[in-house]
């Protein structure tokens, strides 16, 4: 039996993906080559570091320690750029509406996230009480697809993973859960989300009764 949610932050919250890939795009473009948004699906979930590494494999692009550390921190500061003007509105769709089921549901609630910026993100978007537990990257020591993330998250809720759902819209992520022995709710495109046990476009008139039913 379902008794608690995990969710994560980027693209199943809030549209913060987009800027995640901006800010990648604009340094992988400063090194000399660019990212598509294909590509960008293999970063999605993945921590700041292991996507530095990603990209500058996909660009052929070998650098010191420190040389990355520094690209990490340009890339952060102008991601924080760009989500500095986030605010409520900026909540993906159906979201809202869910998590006042979630509410009634009396369903518990976590946020699984690898970003060390999360905490910020959901108090930007005034979304910061919604959660029993926050996991965000500040408390985990590997990223999805490890499934440290979702475990620490079911841990702190006393809940055991197979009584976790969690909602995801990246591949790693989708993985992690699984890794985690936990139920998958996928959100963006099937054919992308193809290890997820159910997949929406977004949370816009999604039941709860109905997913615990069809996820069984
Ligand atoms: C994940 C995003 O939520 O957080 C990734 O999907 C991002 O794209 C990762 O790299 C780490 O985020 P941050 O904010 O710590 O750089
Ligand atoms: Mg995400």
């Amino acid at each position: 039996m379902i008794k608690a949610f995990l969710f994560d932050l980027d693209g199943v919250i809030v549209d913060t993906a987009i800027y995640h890939y901006q800010a990648w795009r604009q340094m992988a473009n400063g090194l000399g080559f660019d990212i598509s948004e294909e590509f960008n699906e293999k970063l999605k979930g993945v921590s700041r570091m292991d996507s530095l590494d990603i990209i500058l494999a996909h660009g052929a692009v070998e650098l010191s320690e420190e040389e990355k550390l520094s690209l990490a921190s340009q890339k952060n500061e102008n991601y924080l750029n760009l989500v500095s003007k986030m605010s409520p509105d900026d909540i993906l769709p159906g979201v809202t509406d869910f998590f006042t089921q979630v509410k009634k549901e009396n369903i518990k609630t976590a946020l699984g996230s690898v970003s060390k910026n999360a905490r910020l993100i959901l108090e930007r978007i005034g979304m910061l009480d919604n959660f029993d537990s926050i996991i965000d990257g500040t408390k985990i020591a590997k990223g999805k697809p490890d499934p440290e993330v979702f475990l620490k998250g079911a841990k702190e809720l006393g809940v055991s993973p197979s009584e976790c759902l969690v909602f995801e819209d990246a591949v790693a992520g989708v993985e992690a859960a699984k890794k985690g022995g936990m139920k998958t709710v996928g959100l963006g495109k099937k054919e992308v989300l193809v290890e997820a046990d159910i997949v929406f476009e977004n949370l816009v008139g999604v039941d709860i009764h109905e997913l615990l039913q069809a996820i069984k």
